[in-house]
């Protein structure tokens, strides 16, 4: 391929920039930084420029308010939305990035129609699922991230349990973005080793904890925001997995037909991420106490669906 790829990031606050920092610094692709503030993608991005010279990145990064420079972008990564305020409950939040996430996709689709969309803004599961229904676009172009952050919590915390290289140390993370997600220590290893012959299962069972909890502690310790060194480079490895047709599996928010006895929702599940994004669905057996944790977490996803009627 001649040229470099394009990656537009709706949403310059901390995920989005943060993203935009990643991808420049690998030097991946050329990026576009759009949000609703005036000033601050062009700044952001203004600034990220000037850090070229001293990493040595040459990828563009220009920020804008509209969606002009965005056009034919190969990824677009969504993490445009607004936090919840005091008042507001859950569905009320849900509702308001429910308009947020539907108007950016209309635009990603008008000038990038031929895009891979990877959704970031929470609800994870129930925006990926108005991103894809309002694109209209098949169902291995449109993505969620939220397995590749929660499974690099649980790597962490079992590299530190163990005192290990995190190089070591691979872990699988199912079902829907929230407290009823699935982490599988089944399925944890470190080295090839089944992390249940190394560590106790009561210590593996406040892993577990900590892991679907692993959201709500920084924004706890942050008081004022969320995540978002770990959770822009998730997004990132997503992208690259596209861009570089790296066949990687990873786990992701994606549309179900049946897959896992789940049909017609997104929810979390291994797949592999190539050129054609969503190359494959992997079904991995698992325990009845699993299954039924997993058809827990879709629930909880199904029931925010049904509230946005999509
Ligand atoms: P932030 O508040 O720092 O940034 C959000 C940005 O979106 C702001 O700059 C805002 O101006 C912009 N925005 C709002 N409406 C917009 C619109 N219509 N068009 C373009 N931009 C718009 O929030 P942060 O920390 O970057 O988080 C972003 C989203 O990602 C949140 O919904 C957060 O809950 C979610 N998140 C999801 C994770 C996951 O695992 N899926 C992990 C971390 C964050
Ligand atoms: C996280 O898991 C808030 O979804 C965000 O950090």
């Amino acid at each position: 391929m001649v040229g470099r790829n394009k990656v537009t990031i709706v949403g310059a606050g901390n995920v989005g920039a943060t993203a935009a920092h990643w991808i420049a610094s690998k030097e991946l692709a050329d990026v576009v930084l759009v949000d609703i503030v005036e000033g601050v993608p062009q700044g952001k991005a203004l600034d990220l420029s000037q850090a070229a010279p001293i990493d040595g990145f040459d990828v563009k990064v220009i920020g804008a308010n509209s969606y002009e420079e965005t056009s034919n972008s190969d990824v677009v990564i969504i993490t445009a939305g607004q936090p919840r305020k005091p008042g507001m409950s859950r569905d009320d939040l849900l509702k308001v990035n429910a308009e947020i996430v539907g108007g950016v996709t209309d635009q990603v689709v008008k000038y990038s129609p031929n895009c891979f969309i990877i959704v970031v803004s929470n609800p994870l599961d129930a925006m990926t699922q108005l991103a894809w229904r309002r694109s209209g676009f098949p169902k291995n172009r449109v993505m969620g991230m939220a397995g590749v952050l929660d499974s690099a919590r649980m790597r962490h915390f079992i590299a530190q349990e163990l005192n290990v290289s995190v190089e070591n140390v691979t872990a699988f993370v199912l079902g829907g973005h929230g407290d009823t997600m699935v982490p599988l220590p089944r399925y944890s290893t470190v080295a090839g080793i089944p992390v249940t012959e190394l560590i106790p299962k009561e210590r593996l069972d406040e892993i577990v904890k900590r892991t679907a909890n692993g959201g709500a502690e920084i924004v706890n310790l942050l008081k004022t925001g969320s995540a978002y060194y770990a959770p822009s480079l998730a997004a990132v490895e997503m992208t690259e997995a596209i861009l570089k047709d790296k066949k990687k599996i990873l786990p992701c928010a994606v549309y179900l037909e049946g897959e896992y006895g789940i049909n017609g929702l997104f929810v979390g599940v291994p797949v592999k991420l190539g050129k054609n994004g969503v190359e494959q669905i992997i079904e991995i057996s698992l325990t009845n106490e699993e299954r039924a944790a997993l058809h827990k977490s879709a629930a909880a996803v199904q029931e925010l669906v049904n509230i946005l009627g999509i």
